[in-house]
């Protein structure tokens, strides 16, 4: 039996997971409430919260599970990539409790853990595939044939999907985080109202950018040289029609390349995990060009795209394997791959 612990960004978050995959007990506690008013994760409050509800956490889950430290046969925590004080609560307690319960440490790698999410929806393996992460720091295309085994083909070269859709939540004051919200909207407005660009679209490689869309959303809402949102007005039938344009512009590009690296890499799935793949019209038109271009398409539970600890279960697979790690274990925060 497993304990898996997440906290690279502001989730703080604990499971207990059996030898099966079955999750006995999990827990997450989000810092929106912190964060909010500065519209994006501040690094320094992010690791004091972790720190104050690392224990709480960890504990709740078990209780949840019914379990005791005698039970567990592994600790599991991410090492990598994410914020690095959020990281360091996270592996400082995982390897306390290895150390005073003499359990084993597992590493987990966070994006790979996201995509793992997709294989915890479907007892079929989901082997080999494409693997698309989505997240508030990444946007990354891997070629995967085994859940540990992760081809990285590109990522985004400036900002990153879910970035974008904070930032652009940011300018138009929709809160944070900003991809529900502009989701939200986006479904009343008109996705061709404003034409922003499909940057890398056509390019023939993996890589994404989200930079210059942002600068296109900014120049469409202000104006060049206008830096202060805040003294905006803007009616709600052109915040609706932007965000709508804006979505649209991610997922083309992320629906584009993705399938160009599911016909280049001649495999018939595509798994999609990280907090974007939350966001409905990015599932329903994955699903569209799953359709029309003949592959499975597998998104990530809805419950397991937004950080959690559950997708530790890809820990198991670690173990399976022997890989271990152990006290010496360090954060590796800007890993991009
Ligand atoms: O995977 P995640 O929880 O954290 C990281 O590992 O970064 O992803 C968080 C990101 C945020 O940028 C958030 O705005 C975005 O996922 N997000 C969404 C949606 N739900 C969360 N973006 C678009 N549409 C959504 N429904
Ligand atoms: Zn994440």
């Amino acid at each position: 039996m497993l304990l898996t612990i997440e906290s690279t960004c502001d989730e703080t978050a604990a499971a207990v997971i059996d030898d099966d995959g079955r999750v006995l007990g999990d827990c997450v506690a989000t810092q929106e409430t912190l964060h909010e008013k500065f519209q994006g994760v501040v690094p320094e409050i992010a690791a004091r919260a972790h720190l104050e509800r690392i224990l709480p956490v960890i504990q709740t889950a078990m209780q949840k599970a019914s379990v005791s430290s005698a039970d567990l046969t592994a600790i599991a925590v991410a090492d990598r990539p994410g914020l690095a004080g959020s990281l360091l609560v996270g592996v400082v307690a995982a390897k306390t409790l290895s150390l005073a319960w003499d359990k084993p440490l597992v590493a987990i790698n966070h994006l790979h853990a996201h995509l793992y999410a997709c294989q915890l929806a479907t007892p079929t393996p989901v082997y080999p595939c494409i693997g698309l992460v989505v997240s508030g720091g990444h946007t990354s295309l891997y070629h995967c044939t085994s859940p540990l085994d992760l081809d990285y083909l590109g990522g985004t070269i400036d900002d990153a999907a879910g970035e974008a859709f904070d930032k652009v939540a940011a300018m138009l004051s929709l809160g944070f985080p900003g991809g529900p919200a502009v989701s939200k909207l986006a479904a009343t407005g008109n996705r061709k109202a404003f034409q922003f660009p499909r940057s890398m679209l056509n390019k023939d490689n993996f890589d994404f950018s989200f930079s210059g869309l942002k600068t296109a959303v900014r120049y469409a809402i202000t104006g060049p040289g206008q830096t202060d949102f805040s003294k905006l007005e803007i009616a709600d039938d052109v915040k609706a029609d932007v965000c709508a344009s804006f979505e649209a512009a991610v997922v083309d590009v992320l629906v584009g390349k993705a399938r160009k690296a599911v016909a280049k890499h001649r495999v018939n799935r595509l798994i999609v995990g990280g907090g974007v793949a939350a966001n409905g019209y990015l599932r329903e038109q994955l699903q569209q060009a799953a359709t029309k271009h003949g592959f499975e398409v597998i998104i990530a539970p809805m419950d397991l795209c937004t950080d959690n600890a559950v997708m530790g279960a890809i820990a198991l697979q670690k173990i399976r394997r022997g890989e271990f790690a152990d006290l010496t274990l360090d954060i590796t925060p800007g890993l991009q791959r």
